[in-house]
């Protein structure tokens, strides 16, 4: 059918009026009316400067509806209830673009959320109590930034929490006494702040599998821990007294307790927990490790680290019997006795790293050592009371004065 030009643009536009009436009035904006305000909020309290035209905060334009739009609102997800309830806010995850500010306290009014990440920029200041209102909050990422202040105790009422990440931060105090009420953690990671204080027992967290208060102030005892721990670093606080609560994590993979003031031996049954791979027990008052015969024992120990503690007696000969173990530094010790010839044939199969320096091991090296078969392996013999010869690499450095070994064999 041909129509006179005039008489099509006049259907078009019947056409267009008709299709107008039947779209929708703007009813009620989809996004709760709280949530935006929230929204509007945390934007307010990050400092403008800092938000750049590439960043996601820029990207929130509050002429459209925060969980109606595209292209803004960059970094938050919304539910679509399939009732007419309005949409809520169940994600905030930010871009790492450096925002400085605080986190507004009607984050709290944002009570549908489920994940929040902040990860690496520069809020500062508390986190405010009303984060006690997230019931529904799974993770809480908020590491590297500039918070400071307490954790607050509300946090052990957010019962579906199943990642806390607060590392790198400035937050002082202790850690919440009740923080094992929260069974659905899985990973607690609040390393590299000011926390001080004792650890509280943390037995009930059955969850949990990553923990890492590292780098804090804590000290105390290690408390009870949960049977599930897959990675447990302690290191870079003041920890004391013994290992043994350790020694039933039968799941530990990753052990790490150096930099503290733990004493007493290194249990034989920490170093041959069945799935263990990393162990350091460095730079702590530890003055033996268990002898342990290997044989027999499977164990996965790729790298044992004791150095710099007190650790006296002889190399035990068994560590050669560590099928898997590529890397041994028991430097800076007081170990006396010769190096076991077992240690020969370990050399660059499979030993990799060798620190037996600063010691007071004496006697001849290992023949494989001696005709210098140390290819492919890095560390150190030096300032012992070796025979060890300036051709071999690792005597490089040279041994203590004999009047040193010699008194410190009259000691023992
Ligand atoms: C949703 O709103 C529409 C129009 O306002 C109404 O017809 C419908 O019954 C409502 N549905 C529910 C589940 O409230
Ligand atoms: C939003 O949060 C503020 C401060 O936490 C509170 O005073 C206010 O009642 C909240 N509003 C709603 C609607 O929940
Ligand atoms: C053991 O811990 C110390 C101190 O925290 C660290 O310097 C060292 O690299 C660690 N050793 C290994 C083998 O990772
Ligand atoms: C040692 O490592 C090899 C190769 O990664 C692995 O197959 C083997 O099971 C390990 N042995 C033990 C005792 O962990």
């Amino acid at each position: 059918m041909l129509l006179p030009p005039r008489m099509s643009i006049l259907l078009l536009l019947i056409a267009v009026l008709l299709a107008l009436a039947f779209v929708p009035n703007p009813v009620e904006p989809l996004t709760g009316v709280t949530d935006v305000q929230a929204l509007r909020a945390l934007k307010e309290s990050v400092d403008p400067v800092t938000i750049t035209p590439t960043s996601f905060l820029y990207s929130w334009d509050f002429n459209v509806d925060p969980c109606d739009s595209s292209g803004s609102f960059l970094g938050v997800l919304c539910s679509f209830p399939l009732d007419n309830s309005s949409s809520r806010v169940i994600a905030i995850g930010l871009d790492d673009a450096g925002y400085d500010g605080f986190l507004s306290p009607l984050i709290g009014n944002l009570t549908e959320l489920v994940t929040i990440d902040l990860t690496r920029n520069k809020f500062r200041g508390p986190l405010p109590e009303s984060i006690v209102n997230l019931r529904q909050l799974t993770k809480l990422l908020i590491s590297e930034n500039l918070f400071t202040g307490q954790i607050p105790d509300g946090i052990t009422k957010l019962k579906l929490l199943q990642e806390a990440d607060l590392s790198y931060n400035h937050f002082s105090g202790n850690v919440p006494a009740k923080i094992a009420v929260l069974r659905s953690l899985n990973r607690l990671i609040l390393s590299n702040n000011a926390l001080s204080g004792r650890l509280p027992d943390m037995s009930g967290l059955w969850q949990l599998s990553a923990l890492d208060v590292s780098s804090n102030n804590l000290y105390g005892n290690i408390p009870r821990l949960p049977l599930n721990l897959k990675t447990l670093v302690m290191s870079h606080n003041v920890f004391s007294g013994h290992i043994s609560p350790v020694k039933h994590l039968q799941k530990l993979l990753v052990l790490d307790v150096s930099d503290n003031r733990m004493s007493g031996r290194v249990l034989r049954q920490v170093m041959t927990l069945s799935s263990l791979v990393r162990l350091n027990v460095s730079r702590n008052h530890f003055t033996a490790l268990d002898p342990i015969d290997f044989p027999g024992i499977e164990t996965h120990l790729q790298s044992l680290d004791a150095n710099d503690n007190q650790l006296r007696g002889h190399l035990p000969g068994s560590l050669a019997g560590l099928e898997n173990l590529t890397s041994l530094d028991l430097s800076h010790n007081y170990l006396s006795g010769s190096i076991p010839m077992e240690y020969g044939a370990k050399l660059g199969r499979p030993w990799k790293y060798l620190y037996l320096n600063d010691n007071f091991l004496q006697g001849n090296l290992p023949p494989q050592l001696a005709a210098g078969g140390e290819d492919g392996i890095r560390g150190s013999l030096a300032n012992n009371c070796l025979r060890c010869s300036t051709t071999v690499r690792l005597c490089r450095g040279g041994q203590r004065p004999h009047a040193v070994c010699a008194a410190q064999r009259r000691r023992w």
